[in-house]
C-alpha cells in the first residue's frame, strides 16, 4: 500500500491516542493528530515517531475545521484516513441534561464528523481510496438499549445512522464503517474500565487499514460486525 496521510481526531489522549500509536507502525503512513490545543498535541506526540506530527483540529469551531482540512490536503496532498475519534460525554437524562450541553454533545459526537467527512470526501474521491471509521459507542445501539446518558447516546445513535446512510452513496473504494471500543481506561471511561486504550483502539486500526475488498457500512466491536 502507498504512504497514507491519516487524520485521527482527538489524537491526544485516550483511544485516539493509542489509535495514532498504532497506526504509526506502519512507517509509511503519515499519522496527524488532530487536537482542540496543539500544545497538547505537541506534548502528547513529543515521544513518539517521526511519522506523527500534531495539527490543530478544533471541533467546536466550523471554520478552524474547514481550513484545517485545507491546510493539510495544500501540505500533504490528500487525507486518505479519517478517524472520527473525539467524542465528548455529558451525564443526565432528557430532562437532566442542559439544552447547551445537548447541543455539545451533538455538535462534537455527530455535527463535526459529518463536516469532516464531506470536507474530505473529494480527496478521497479523486485519490480513488478512503477509510472512515467513526467511533461511536454500544451506548449509542438502538439493538443494546442506548443504554447511556441521553445526550451521549442520542449523539452516538445519530452518528451510527450517519454512517449506515453515507455507505449507500460513498464512491468506490471509499469505506466507512462505525465501531465501539468497549469500556476503556480513559479521562472518559474511567479508572474502573476493564480494556486498556490499545484494545479499544485495536477495531477502529482494523477499519482504518481494511483492504479494497473489506465491508463499508457496519457497525464493529472487536473486530466484529455488532447490531445497530
Ligand atoms: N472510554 C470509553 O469507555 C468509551 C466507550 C465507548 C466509546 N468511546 C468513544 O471513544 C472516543 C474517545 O474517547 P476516550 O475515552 O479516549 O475519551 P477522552 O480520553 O475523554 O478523549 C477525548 C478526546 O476528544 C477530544 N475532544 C473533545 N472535544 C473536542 C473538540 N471540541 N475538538 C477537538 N477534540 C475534542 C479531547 O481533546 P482534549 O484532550 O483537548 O480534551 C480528547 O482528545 C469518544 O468518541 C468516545 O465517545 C469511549
Amino acid at each position: 500500500m502507498k504512504k497514507r496521510i491519516i487524520l485521527v481526531t482527538g489524537g491526544n489522549r485516550g483511544i485516539g491516542l493509542a489509535t495514532v500509536k498504532g497506526l504509526s507502525i506502519n512507517k509509511d503512513d503519515k499519522i496527524l493528530m488532530g487536537c482542540r490545543n496543539l500544545e497538547e498535541g505537541e506534548k502528547a506526540s513529543q515521544e513518539l515517531g517521526d511519522n506523527i506530527s500534531p495539527v490543530h483540529v478544533d471541533l467546536n469551531d466550523r471554520d478552524q475545521l474547514k481550513s484545517a482540512v485545507e491546510k493539510i490536503i495544500e501540505e500533504y496532498g490528500r487525507i486518505d484516513v479519517l478517524v472520527n475519534n473525539a467524542g465528548v460525554h455529558h451525564p443526565g437524562s432528557f430532562n437532566e441534561v442542559s439544552v447547551e450541553d445537548y447541543d455539545q454533545s451533538m455538535r462534537v459526537n455527530t455535527t463535526a464528523p459529518f463536516e469532516l467527512i464531506r470536507a474530505v470526501l473529494p480527496s478521497m474521491e479523486k485519490n480513488g481510496y478512503g477509510r472512515i471509521v467513526n467511533v461511536a459507542s454500544g451506548w449509542g445501539s438502538i439493538n443494546e438499549g442506548l443504554e447511556g446518558p441521553f445526550a451521549y447516546s442520542v449523539s452516538k445513535a445519530a452518528l451510527n445512522a450517519m454512517t449506515f446512510h453515507m455507505a449507500k452513496t460513498m464512491p468506490k473504494n471509499v469505506k466507512i464503517n462505525s465501531m465501539c471500543p468497549g469500556w476503556v481506561r480513559t479521562r472518559m471511561g474511567g479508572d474502573a474500565a476493564p480494556r486498556t486504550p490499545e484494545e479499544g483502539a485495536d477495531t477502529a486500526i482494523f477499519l482504518a487499514n481494511l483492504e479494497a475488498d473489506g465491508p463499508s457500512g457496519g457497525f464493529y466491536r472487536d473486530r466484529k460486525p455488532i447490531k445497530w
